[in-house]
C-alpha cells in the first residue's frame, strides 16, 4: 500500500466547522449553549428515545447512568466478559460489582443463554453491550429483567443507530448510553450521551452530571448528594450536532464497507466475520475477523505484522474482563470458563474500519490477506 491505512478516521464531512466557529465567535463555549440542547435533542431523537443527555465521554455515560437507576455498594449487575474494560469500571465506580458472563460464539454479545445461572439477590441489573454494533437479543434480555425484576442498561457506545427488531439502540431499555471516540461511527473527538425515555431517569441525569446543584434550578450552592461535572461542552456539542445530521449517511458508509470485506475475504480459509442475526441491523463499527490458524496458515499475530509491513494498521481485541488484575483486586469474581471470549482475544483483530475507506483500498487489503494464506 503506498500510503500507510490507519485503523480508523474521523470524518468531519459537514456542518462542524461552521457550528464550532459560530460556538467560537459567539463566546459559547461551556456547557451552556444551543449546541448541547440541540445535540441532546437530535441524537435523541435519531435513538428514537425522548430525551439526551450530552456528557464528556461514554465511560461516564455508563457511570451517570448505574447512578441515576439507584445501583451502588452491595449491588451486582451482569455484564459481558467481552467487552470495552469501561463497561465493567462504571459499574465499579457505583460500588457495586460486576458479574462476567461469556460471548455467544456467533454473534459475539453477551450469551443471553448464559445468564440465568449468573443472577443472584443481590442483582439489580444488566448490561447488553452491542458489540461492534450489533444489538443484543434484546428479547431474551427483556424476558429475563421481567423474571427477576431488573435493570437495563444499554451499553449502545459501538452502536449507533443499529436496530434490533427495528427498535434502535438505547430505546430498548431503561438508559442507553453512547461514546462519540473519534473512532465512532458517530464522533465529537471525546464525547459520550446518555438516552431514555423515563422523565424520572431523565431528571436524575441531569441533576447528578451537573454536580446536584438542586433541581428546582436555583442555584444556592446547597448540594444535597454527591454528583460530578460530566458536562459536555458547546464548541464539542457542535461537532456531535453536525455529525448527527450525517448519522445515517455514515452508517450507510459503515455498513457498505463491511459487506465489501465479507465478499473480498469469501473465498480465503480460516477466516470468520460476527454472525448477524436477521433480527439485527449491525452497523459495523469496526471490521473484525477471526482467524483460524490452522486453515489460514499464519497465526494472527503473523498476519497483523505481515499487513503492518504493508502499510495496513489494526488493533487487537478486547482481553476478557475474567482476565483483568482490576478487577480481580477490586473483588470481582474472575473464576470459572470463558472460552468464546478467550478464542476471540487470541485469534480476532479489527480491520481498517473509517467510514471514508474506497472500496479500492478494501480489495487491496483483503487481497493481501488473501495472497498471505497458506
Ligand atoms: C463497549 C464500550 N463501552 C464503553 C466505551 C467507553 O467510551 P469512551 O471511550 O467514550 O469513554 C467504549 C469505547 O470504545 C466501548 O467500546
Amino acid at each position: 500500500m503506498d500510503k500507510f491505512i490507519p485503523v480508523c478516521e474521523p470524518m468531519l464531512a459537514g456542518n462542524e466547522l461552521n457550528y464550532v466557529t459560530d460556538a467560537v465567535s459567539t463566546g459559547w463555549i461551556s456547557s451552556a449553549g444551543k449546541y448541547v440542547t440541540e445535540f441532546e435533542k437530535q441524537f435523541a431523537a435519531y435513538s428514537d428515545c425522548k430525551y439526551g443527555v450530552a456528557v464528556c465521554n461514554g465511560t461516564v455515560a455508563l457511570h451517570l447512568a448505574l447512578v441515576a437507576l439507584g445501583i451502588g455498594e452491595g449491588d451486582e449487575v451482569i455484564v459481558p466478559t467481552f467487552t470495552m474494560i469501561a463497561s465493567a469500571f462504571a459499574v465499579c465506580y457505583t460500588g457495586a460489582k460486576p458479574v462476567f458472563v461469556d460471548a455467544d460464539p456467533n454473534t459475539w454479545n453477551i450469551d443471553v443463554i448464559k445468564i440465568e445461572e449468573k443472577i443472584t439477590p443481590r442483582t439489580k441489573a444488566i448490561m447488553p453491550v452491542h458489540i461492534f454494533g450489533q444489538m443484543c437479543d434484546m428479547d431474551a434480555i427483556q424476558a429475563l429483567a421481567d423474571k427477576y425484576n431488573l435493570l437495563i442498561v444499554e451499553d449502545a457506545a459501538e452502536a449507533h443507530g443499529a436496530t434490533w427488531r427495528g427498535r434502535k439502540a438505547g430505546s430498548c431499555s431503561h438508559v442507553g448510553c453512547f461514546s462519540f471516540f473519534a473512532n465512532k461511527n458517530i464522533t465529537t473527538g471525546e464525547g459520550g450521551m446518555v438516552v431514555t425515555n423515563d422523565e424520572t431517569i431523565y431528571e436524575k441525569l441531569k441533576y447528578y452530571k451537573n454536580v446536584c446543584f438542586p433541581m428546582n434550578g436555583v442555584r444556592n450552592y446547597l448540594h444535597n448528594d454527591i454528583g460530578f461535572n460530566y458536562r459536555m461542552s458547546n464548541v464539542v456539542a457542535a461537532i456531535g450536532l453536525a455529525q448527527t445530521e450525517k448519522a445515517d449517511e455514515y452508517k450507510a458508509m459503515r455498513m457498505h464497507n463491511n459487506e465489501l470485506y465479507r465478499c473480498y475475504l469469501a473465498d480465503v480459509p480460516g477466516i470468520c466475520f460476527q454472525n448477524i442475526l436477521p433480527q439485527a441491523e449491525c452497523v459495523s463499527w469496526m471490521n473484525t475477523i477471526v482467524l483460524d490458524p490452522a486453515l489460514y496458515g499464519h497465526t494472527k499475530d503473523e498476519l497483523i505484522a505481515f499487513l503492518r509491513e504493508n502499510n495496513v494498521d489494526s488493533r487487537l481485541l478486547f482481553n476478557g474482563m475474567h482476565r483483568q488484575k482490576s478487577l480481580l483486586d477490586f473483588g470481582c469474581d474472575c473464576t470459572g470458563e470463558y472460552p468464546v471470549c478467550d478464542m476471540l482475544t487470541e485469534n480476532g483483530f479489527y480491520l481498517p474500519s473509517a467510514s471514508s475507506l474506497t472500496e479500492d483500498v478494501i480489495k487491496a487489503i483483503c487481497t493481501l490477506i488473501k495472497n498471505f494464506a497458506k
